[in-house]
């Protein structure tokens, strides 16, 4: 919301015909807003302030560049998005969906909490292996606590440039402090290796203190989640720094059967016997399972049938079992 002041601004510079003024205002409070994490509000207020500048433009001429649409050298950094995904699409262990809503929760009372001189928690680590939902989970905090998800590009953040890549680094931590939203530094592996690489020469040492640098002094209202799925590569110093860090497994049995019976809502499954087909998709990540329900669902459709049988499932998943080890084994 706009504070007292900029209200009275506006309404000076409205009855002083003052255009400039009152555009200049407007566009105070579009930015008061994105701070605060209002970005749609800020969206539209820009939105509105350069349709204003063109009168003579038709209405449904194209919208203002969005306040949270990176510009400019951020633009290569981070993308922006705004995801629908919720924590209740998500087949999570009941550790990981208390802590996660905890998050949420505090993000939601964050008003309350800095009135006690309190800072929400914010800075999550996520670890797993490849497909349990890591990067889902950027998107559904960023669902719930409707804000933008700025998915930063690590790969254009770390060049051969190491100063480069440090005041890249900086970049992304001003746009934090700038617009408020979920940042994620996906596959951190990137910067947490280069910690204890042995090609390790002062400059990689640098640019990953700093991040840790940044990340300590960052007092910005933006949450900031790294994922990764190979903690061995993460040092203590890494650890430190993160309010929580939040653990996926694959999915057990029970995970199982709750992401087939979601994903397969529209179909009827008829003749499943739960056991044969959790044991057929044992060691599969949650994506590999939701990727055989809609094979699964493919055949269904392009048969002209609602129905998925158990021993089609379980045939599914079985093929997906089979294509991971083809992988995980190549031929020398
Ligand atoms: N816990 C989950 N609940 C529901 N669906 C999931 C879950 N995990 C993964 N999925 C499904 O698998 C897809 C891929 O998952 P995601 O990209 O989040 O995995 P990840 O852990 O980030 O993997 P990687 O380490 O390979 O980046 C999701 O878009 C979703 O469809
Ligand atoms: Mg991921």
């Amino acid at each position: 919301m706009a504070t007292a002041e900029q209200v009275k601004a506006l309404i000076r510079s409205h009855s002083s015909h003052d255009d400039e003024q009152f555009r200049s205002v407007a566009l105070q409070i579009a930015a008061h807003s994105a701070r605060q994490g209002n970005t749609r509000l800020a969206e539209e207020l820009r939105a509105h302030v350069e349709q204003s500048r063109r009168p003579q433009a038709p209405a449904g001429s194209p919208r203002a560049v969005p306040i949270a649409r990176p510009t400019g050298e951020l633009a290569g950094l981070v993308s922006a998005s705004y995801p629908q995904t919720r924590l209740v699409d998500m087949v999570l262990s009941p550790a990981a969906r208390a802590q996660l809503q905890s998050v949420v929760h505090q993000q939601h009372q964050r008003d309350r909490l800095r009135f006690h001189g309190l800072a929400p928690k914010r800075r999550l680590l996520l670890i797993g292996p490849p497909g349990v939902g890591k990067t889902m989970t950027a998107a559904a905090l960023a669902g719930e606590c409707q804000l933008p998800l700025m998915f930063v590009q690590l790969h254009a953040l770390i060049t051969k440039f190491m100063g480069e890549t440090a005041a890249k680094l900086h970049l992304v931590f001003d746009a934090m402090a700038e617009t408020r939203g979920v940042y994620l530094f996906d596959e951190f592996d990137a910067i947490g290796a280069a910690r204890n690489s042995t090609n390790d020469v002062g400059e990689i040492r640098r640019v990953v203190n700093s991040f840790l640098q940044f990340l300590e002094r960052d007092d910005s209202d933006s949450l900031i989640i790294a994922a990764t799925n190979f903690v061995g590569m993460l040092d203590e110093a890494l650890f430190r720094r993160f309010d929580d860090v939040i653990r996926y497994e694959i999915p057990d049995g029970a995970a199982v059967r709750a992401l087939i019976e979601n994903r397969l809502a529209p179909f009827q499954l008829v003749g499943v016997r739960w056991k044969s087909v959790t044991s057929a998709a044992e060691g599969l990540s949650h994506a590999e399972v939701i990727r055989a329900c809609e094979e699964s669902a493919r055949s269904a459709v392009l048969s002209d049938t609602s129905e998925i049988t158990g021993v089609a499932l379980a045939d599914t998943l079985r093929a997906r079992a089979r294509m991971r080890h083809s992988n995980s084994n190549p031929v020398e």
